[in-house]
C-alpha cells in the first residue's frame, strides 16, 4: 500500500532545484554550443602547431606559426605565409572532424590579416573537390597592418563533411589570425538545437564553468572569468584541463545571458586559489590569493553593481546595463583540508563584506564519504557554512540502497547543493539501468529537499568522438543531438517537481543483496498549487511488475489525471537513429482515493493527479 496524506505537507521544493552543471569537458562549448565551426581558429595551440589545420604549399612558400607580430597580448600566435615570387597556398581547417554547413544557409567568414603581401584572398567551403560557396577577401592589395576582412558565405548544398579553404596567390609576406566561420543566425554565439535541449530541462540554477576546469591543472591554467569577456580576439585561449585549447568564445557574461534566458538562478564557481587537488596542487601565495579574491569581488560588481562603478559599467557596455542580480558564488570545486579551509574563510569574509546577502557554497572533496568527506562536513557545520558542495558518482547498485541518505542530515546545519552525480554502470554506460537507478536516488533527494536546495547531474554533453569522460546527459555531433535515458530521467523530474512534499509511506519490502539492502519501489509524492495537482513519481528499477493499492487521505481527486511513463530494457540506449527511451504520455481517468495500480518492471512512473 502506498499511503499518502495530504493533510501532512512536507519542506517545500524550491525552483531551483533541478539544475545543470556546465563544463568544457568533452567539448561541450568548443566545437559544441559555441558555433564556431573552425578548430584552432587563432593558432594558439602551440603544442600541436597545425592542430586542425591543413597547408598546401608552392615550393616557394614557407608557412609557419609565429609571435613576432601578434594581433594583440592575448592572442600572440598567428599564421605567416611568405611567398618570395608569385606562388600559391592553400590553408584548410577541417573542423571538428568535418565541417557542417546548412544548404541557403548564411555563414559569415571572417579573418584578421596583416603584412606586406600583394595578391588574391579566397575563402571557400568545398567538400571533396566541389566548392559550396566561396568568396575574395583581398585583391592585390597590400595587406598592412592587422586588418579584419568579413565575408558573406552561402553554400549551395547541405554538407555534413567539408572544410574551410584560404586560397592565396601572390607575393610577399601574409600573417593570418582569427579565422573564423559561424552560422550568421545565432542567439550569443550559441547552437539553436543544443540550447532547445537544455531549455527543455527547464533548469532551476545552471552551475559553471566547471568543474576540474575552474581547478587547472596549475594555477596557470586555471579559469580566470575576467579572460572570458570582451571581443573574442581579446579573449585568451588557453588549454584546458580536459586536454584541449578552449576559445572561451562562450565566456562568464554568455553564461549570465544563458541563466537569463533559461530563468535559472547563475551558480559561478571560483578557484579558491589552489590548482587540482588530488594531484600535486599549486597554492596559491598570500599575494596571490588576494588577487583571486578582488576577481569574485569583481565578478560580483560586474554582474551586480550598478553601472556607474567600473565593473558595472563594463557590464553595460557589452549591452546589459540591467544587474544579473546573482545570489550564489561557490569557492572551490573538489576541494578538502586545512588550507582550503583557510582559503574559504577568507573568500567568504571578503564576499560578505560587500555583499552580506550572496550564498556561498563551500567545496566537498571528491569522495562522498570517507574519512575526508567526514572532516569537511565537520568543519562545514562548526564554521557555519551555508551550503556543501556534494559530488556523487556512483554504481547504480549504491544509489539504490543510498536513496535515504539525506534522511538523516541534520536540519539544522549547511544545505546541500548535490553539484555533481551520475550513476556509473559497468562500463560507464548511458543505458536505462544508470538512469533508473539516478530516477530512484533523486525520489529521496527530492523527499529531503529542505536539506538538498540544488541538484544537476554531470557531466552535462558529450561530442562524439570528442570526448574524455562518460556517462554523459546530452550527446551530439555536427549537426544531431539526442538526449540520454538520464536526461528524459531529468526532464521528467524537473517537470514534475511540485512545490511541496506530501507525507507517504509505501509498505515496502526490502531485498538484500552483496550487503546492499534495495526497495521494491521508490518513490515521493509531491503537490503543485498553480495545476492543482498531486504528483505521484514511483520508479521500480526491478524485472517484476509491482501492483500498489494507493490510499489518499486528506484531498478529494477529480478522478482524471495524466502518466508520464518511461519503460525500456536495463541495458537500453538512445543513439542518433534511436530514442528507444523517451517519456509517453496518456489521460488516466475513474480514479478516486483508493485505487490500484501496476507499475511496471525498469519503469519510472509519474502519476499527476488532479484534486478538488
Ligand atoms: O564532471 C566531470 C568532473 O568530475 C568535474 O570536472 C569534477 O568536478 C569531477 O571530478
Amino acid at each position: 500500500v502506498l499511503r499518502i496524506d495530504f493533510s501532512r505537507q512536507g519542506p517545500e521544493i524550491p525552483e531551483t532545484f533541478h539544475g545543470i552543471f556546465f563544463e568544457d569537458i568533452n567539448h561541450a562549448v568548443d566545437g559544441g554550443l559555441y558555433v564556431e565551426l573552425v578548430r584552432n581558429r587563432s593558432f594558439e595551440q602551440k603544442t600541436r602547431k597545425y592542430e586542425g589545420w591543413q597547408i598546401e604549399r608552392g615550393d616557394s612558400v614557407k608557412s609557419s606559426i609565429e609571435e613576432t607580430y601578434p594581433l594583440n597580448e592575448n592572442n600572440t600566435h598567428y599564421f605567416e605565409l611568405k611567398f618570395p615570387e608569385t606562388d600559391r597556398a592553400t590553408l584548410t581547417n577541417l573542423g571538428y572532424g568535418g565541417i557542417v554547413v546548412f544548404q541557403g544557409q548564411e555563414y559569415t567568414f571572417s579573418t584578421y590579416l596583416s603584412g606586406d603581401f600583394t595578391g588574391t584572398i579566397t575563402a571557400l567551403i568545398t567538400d571533396d573537390n566541389e566548392v559550396l560557396a566561396s568568396g575574395n577577401v583581398l585583391l592585390h592589395q597590400p595587406a598592412g597592418g592587422w586588418k579584419k576582412y568579413m565575408l558573406n558565405l552561402i553554400p549551395t548544398k547541405t554538407s555534413t563533411n567539408s572544410r574551410l579553404s584560404i586560397s592565396i596567390l601572390g607575393s610577399g609576406t601574409l600573417r593570418i589570425d582569427m579565422v573564423s566561420l559561424m552560422p550568421r543566425k545565432n542567439w550569443n554565439g550559441m547552437r539553436e538545437d543544443l540550447l532547445r535541449m537544455l531549455e527543455d530541462l527547464k533548469p532551476g540554477f545552471i552551475r559553471f564553468p566547471g568543474g576540474c576546469l575552474v581547478q587547472g591543472n596549475t594555477l596557470e591554467n586555471a579559469y580566470r572569468w575576467k579572460e572570458s569577456i570582451g571581443s573574442v580576439e581579446q579573449r585568451k585561449t588557453k588549454w584546458n584541463f580536459w586536454g584541449y585549447y578552449q576559445t572561451l568564445g562562450i565566456g562568464f557574461y554568455e553564461y549570465l545571458l544563458l541563466c537569463e534566458r533559461l530563468e535559472a538562478e547563475p551558480v559561478p564557481i571560483f578557484n579558491p586559489g589552489i590548482s587540482f587537488q588530488i594531484e600535486s596542487p599549486e597554492y596559491a601565495s598570500e599575494e596571490e590569493l588576494k588577487e583571486w579574491i578582488q576577481d569574485v569581488l569583481d565578478f560580483l560588481e560586474f554582474a551586480n553593481d550598478a553601472t556607474d562603478t567600473y565593473w558595472g559599467g563594463v557590464r553595460a557596455s557589452l549591452g546589459h546595463p540591467e544587474p544579473f542580480n546573482v545570489k550564489y558564488i561557490g569557492v572551490g570545486n573538489e576541494n578538502w583540508g586545512p588550507r582550503y579551509w583557510e582559503n574559504f574563510e577568507k573568500f567568504r569574509e571578503a564576499i560578505k563584506k560587500r555583499y552580506p546577502d550572496v550564498k556561498i557554497i563551500f567545496s566537498g572533496p571528491p569522495s562522498y564519504e570517507g574519512t575526508d568527506f567526514r572532516q569537511a562536513w565537520r568543519w562545514a557545520r562548526e564554521n557555519n557554512v551555508e551550503i556543501f558542495d556534494e559530488h556523487i558518482y556512483a554504481s547504480p547498485e549504491w544509489m539504490l540502497a543510498n536513496t535515504d541518505r539525506y534522511n538523516r542530515y541534520d536540519r539544522n546545519g549547511p544545505k546541500v547543493m548535490l553539484g555533481e552525480y551520475a550513476a556509473h554502470t559497468d562500463g560507464k554506460r548511458n543505458n536505462w539501468q544508470a538512469a533508473l537507478a539516478e530516477a530512484a536516488f533523486l525520489t529521496g533527494v527530492e523527499r529531503n529537499s529542505d536539506v538538498v536546495i540544488m541538484a544537476s547531474y554531470a557531466p552535462l554533453f558529450n561530442r562524439v568522438g570528442w570526448s574524455q569522460w562518460v556517462p554523459d546527459l546530452i550527446w551530439f555531433d555536427g549537426y544531431r543531438v539526442f538526449g540520454t535515458p538520464s536526461y528524459y530521467v531529468q526532464r521528467v523530474f524537473a517537470e514534475n517537481r511540485g512545490d511541496v512534499v506530501i507525507h507517504s509511506e509505501l509498505t515496502n519490502e526490502e531485498y538484500r543483496m552483496f550487503g546492499y539492502r534495495y526497495k521494491h519501489l521508490y518513490h515521493v509524492v509531491t503537490y503543485d498549487e498553480k495545476s492543482k495537482e498531486l504528483i505521484i513519481k514511483v520508479v521500480n528499477p526491478w524485472p517484476e511488475d509491482r501492483t500498489v493499492r494507493l490510499e489518499i487521505q486528506g484531498i478529494g481527486l477529480e478522478g482524471n489525471g495524466k502518466e508520464i511513463l518511461i519503460s525500456g530494457g536495463p541495458k537500453d540506449e538512445n543513439s542518433f537513429d534511436e530514442l528507444k527511451i523517451v517519456p509517453k504520455e496518456r489521460i488516466i481517468t475513474g480514479l478516486n482515493t483508493s485505487f490500484e495500480y501496476t507499475f511496471k518492471a525498469y519503469t519510472v512512473t509519474v502519476l499527476r493527479l488532479k484534486v478538488r
